[in-house]
């Protein structure tokens, strides 16, 4: 096993070159990340997740019309200075907020829908030779401090490469990239191996990879060379695996909530926990929600 590299982690990638034909016709003209929970596209909450884990730099792999995700990460200058002269100072508070500074965005595209490992190798130059953070920004979490802030708070002891985990219930295994879990280190485990999407009754745990990552740039020259797994698309999960018989591999366990922002169930549950967090609108929302719930019934 090689020595841990442990240098600091100040890029993340974001693949966002997904279709989103599971939100269709909402998801014609806009992409899925730019769907909207309580008031900030999805996208939004997994860039402030990772810029709260102190993160400086922003990769973006995109694909055909998600032009918009670039604006929304970009100044808008017109809108800006309309609010200034109208002394909406609220809003002008809460359009600058979390914008990222010139210089600390990039974006690249993903030409053909060839799996996570493609899109992630897409990155690779952008990235250069220093680890990097990836989040799939169909998981949204929620937890305070954040997921990858957490997972930092280990890599700061350990290095080397970490993933987050997080139980599911075993019928739902198929569905994900699963890990086999070894021994406890530094607030996390040991990763003794991981399967994407076993086939049912074969998972060798239900601890399913939920889509947060530190990884070495080693990763890069794996996946040049990585062939077709699950599904017939180059995994990443099959990639990493060959990276964890070369260095060292952890896990770590989230407690917070994750929503599945991918389908419509977690995409709506995703809105009632975040309207739920925010102290403005809870106690209405909550009242509301649960008359609903009562009274009104499938058509
Ligand atoms: C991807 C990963 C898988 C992970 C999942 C989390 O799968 O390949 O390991 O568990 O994201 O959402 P996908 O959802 O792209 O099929």
């Amino acid at each position: 096993m090689n020595s841990t590299p442990r240098k600091r982690v100040r890029k993340a990638v974001f693949p966002v070159a997904g279709l989103g034909t599971r939100f269709l016709p909402a998801t014609k003209a806009v992409p899925k990340e730019m769907l909207t929970v309580v008031d900030k596209p999805v996208i939004q909450y997994v860039v402030d997740e990772a810029r709260a884990a102190g993160i400086e730099h922003l990769v973006f792999v995109t694909g055909r019309n998600k032009g918009v995700i670039e604006d929304h990460f970009d100044i808008p200058y017109e809108l800006q200075s309309m609010l200034e002269e109208r002394n909406k100072t609220e809003a002008l508070a809460i359009l600058n907020a979390a914008l990222p500074t010139a210089g600390q965005t990039s974006f690249t595209r993903q030409q053909a829908p060839l799996g996570l490992g493609h899109a992630v190798w897409c990155a690779r130059d952008i990235v250069g030779n220093e680890p990097f953070a990836l989040l799939l920004p169909d998981m949204l979490m929620q937890d305070e401090p954040g997921c990858l802030a957490r997972m930092m708070e280990i890599y700061n002891q350990t290095g080397g490469n970490i993933i987050s985990t997080e139980e599911v219930a075993w019928e739902e295994t198929h569905k994900y990239g699963v890990v086999e879990k070894g021994e406890e280190v530094a607030g996390g485990f040991r990763i003794h191996g991981m399967v994407e999407k076993p086939p049912k009754g074969t998972a060798p745990s239900n601890l399913f990879i939920n889509g947060r990552y530190i990884l070495q740039p080693e990763i890069f020259e794996i996946l040049e060379t990585q062939t077709t797994g699950a599904g017939g698309e180059i995994q990443l999960t099959d990639a990493m695996l060959t990276l964890a018989k070369k260095q060292d591999f952890y896990g770590f366990t989230f407690t917070g909530r994750t929503f599945d922002c991918g389908s419509k169930t977690g995409f709506i549950k995703a809105n009632v926990a975040f309207a739920m967090w925010n102290s403005e609108m809870a106690d209405e929302v909550r009242e509301d929600i649960l008359e609903l719930i009562e009274t009104v019934k499938p058509v």
